[in-house]
């Protein structure tokens, strides 16, 4: 077999046989596929797309490309997990993977980094001074022995093949694609040889997927393959349009997941943190029904257990024990104990009325440009940087009073940033009637 044949028959259209993937798999493990040639094959893929029996050798390959873990059998029925496919604000997981392991769960996290205009778990961890995304096999089972949760990186030994994969589709443009998405997100969490995984597919115009039906094929592609695996899956289709929460940014996150675990978050979010949070306890039998399990994460948020399952999260993971346990006190001022931006700059509301719309891509493009997210693999971000939304659609506006605050480095806000900023709000006259909030079992 030879690279730029596998790289042309796909281009071509062919479909590409078990060999031929694993092939593809393993050369881009041992690094002999090179940047430009990696980049070829994704984008032949994300033109081409792969069938469900390529999308299945596909994460299977993926899957065995390193280590897949192994926990002790005590833990048997308890090993639960949640992966969304990319969003803006989305912070879920800071709030749900401490709330599951309060209520008893073993939740072994292997999460992602910023991909293409949505956020990345790890990024918005690293904005935590000492936090650390690299475990190897052993310290993942202690932490889960001690603590009970983690929040990791595909490592050099973990599904290796996503960590290239996943970096080079961030700056290829082949994001969007059903087989990679699957192969990406069921290969990790076949890796962490899990019980039960809930799967949050976005859908709307600041998702990966925009288009419902397609969501909704790709969830239920997700669902088929993780059940196909022996684990218990379901997913929800959840809405994407506006920004989830009050902030889109790294560190800026963190401060709203922090807030939010101490009974000080916004309704969207509690809502899709109990939701998801419900269906993973139902799942693995903790719950008799879904409702009972949102109630049972309500209940930890609000107790404080998954505050301080955070806090412990926070210090297995290296953050200095005095930096955790002030960032989870519940007086903490946790902006100031994070990084910040030099500057901010307040965007006004351009007439007197109701919010009816704020776009969740423009404000992911303005963040992604602020410095929060890459251009180039392996580019250094911005952790201070990002937006904090001061109106929510529905919301009363008054012309001149703030909708949104930029946190920026630059000595003055940029023209362009303005301008797009200026474009994502939609203020009418009339009163906002609409729907926001939409969850779709799948
Ligand atoms: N999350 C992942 O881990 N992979 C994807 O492809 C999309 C979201």
């Amino acid at each position: 077999l030879r690279i730029p044949d596998i790289i042309s028959k796909k281009r071509d259209g062919f479909e590409l046989t078990k060999e031929e993937i694993e092939f593809f798999v393993s050369k881009v493990v041992d690094k002999s596929f090179e940047g430009a040639q990696l980049g070829a094959m994704l984008m032949a893929i994300y033109l081409k797309r792969l069938n469900d029996a390529e999308t299945t050798c596909l994460t299977h390959a993926m899957t065995h490309s390193g280590r897949v873990l192994t926990w002790p059998d005590k833990w048997k029925g308890q090993i639960v997990d949640k992966h969304s496919t990319g969003g803006v604000g989305d912070k879920i997981s800071l709030l749900l993977v401490p709330a599951l392991a309060a209520c008893g769960m073993k939740v072994p996290m292997i999460s992602g980094r910023g991909l293409a205009h949505t956020g990345g778990t790890l990024d918005k961890l690293e904005s935590i001074p000492g936090f650390c995304v690299h475990l190897n096999h052993q310290e993942m089972t202690d932490i889960l022995e001690t603590v009970g949760c983690f929040i990791a990186g595909q490592t050099d030994d973990i599904v290796p093949a996503d960590k290239i994969m996943y970096a080079s589709r961030d700056v290829t443009g082949t994001v969007s694609n059903h087989g990679l998405i699957t192969g990406s997100i069921i290969s990790k969490k076949a890796a962490e040889s899990l019980d039960a995984l809930v799967l949050d597919v976005k859908t709307g115009k600041a998702a990966v997927i925009q288009d419902e039906k397609s969501a909704r094929e790709l969830a239920t592609q997700m669902v088929r393959a993780g059940n196909g695996l022996g684990i218990k899956t379901a997913a929800l289709l959840t809405n994407m349009d506006a920004p989830i929460g009050n902030m889109i940014g790294n560190s800026l996150e963190v401060v709203e997941a922090i807030e939010g675990l101490h009974g000080q978050g916004r309704e969207d979010l509690y809502e899709l943190v109990e939701s998801l949070g419900g269906r993973a306890l139902f799942l693995c039998g903790r719950a008799e029904k879904v409702e009972e399990g949102c109630l049972m994460i309500k209940r930890v948020i609000h107790d404080g257990t998954a505050d301080r399952k955070f806090c412990a999260m926070l210090k297995a993971q290296g953050v200095k024990p005095d930096l955790a346990d002030s960032l989870c006190s519940k007086d903490a001022n946790v902006r100031e104990l994070l990084p910040k931006s030099k500057k901010t700059t307040k965007v006004l509301c351009p007439a007197n009325g109701y919010i009816h719309d704020i776009d969740g891509l423009k404000c992911a493009e303005v963040t992604c440009r602020l410095g929060a997210g890459r251009t180039r693999e392996g580019e250094k971000i911005k952790h201070g940087v990002g937006l904090e939304l001061m109106k929510h659609i529905g919301d009363e506006a008054k012309e001149g009073e703030p909708w949104i605050i930029v946190h920026h480095n630059e000595d003055e806000l940029p023209t362009h940033i303005l301008n797009t900023l200026n474009h994502a709000v939609v203020v009418k006259s009339t009163p906002f009637t609409g729907i926001q909030s939409r969850l779709i079992d799948v």
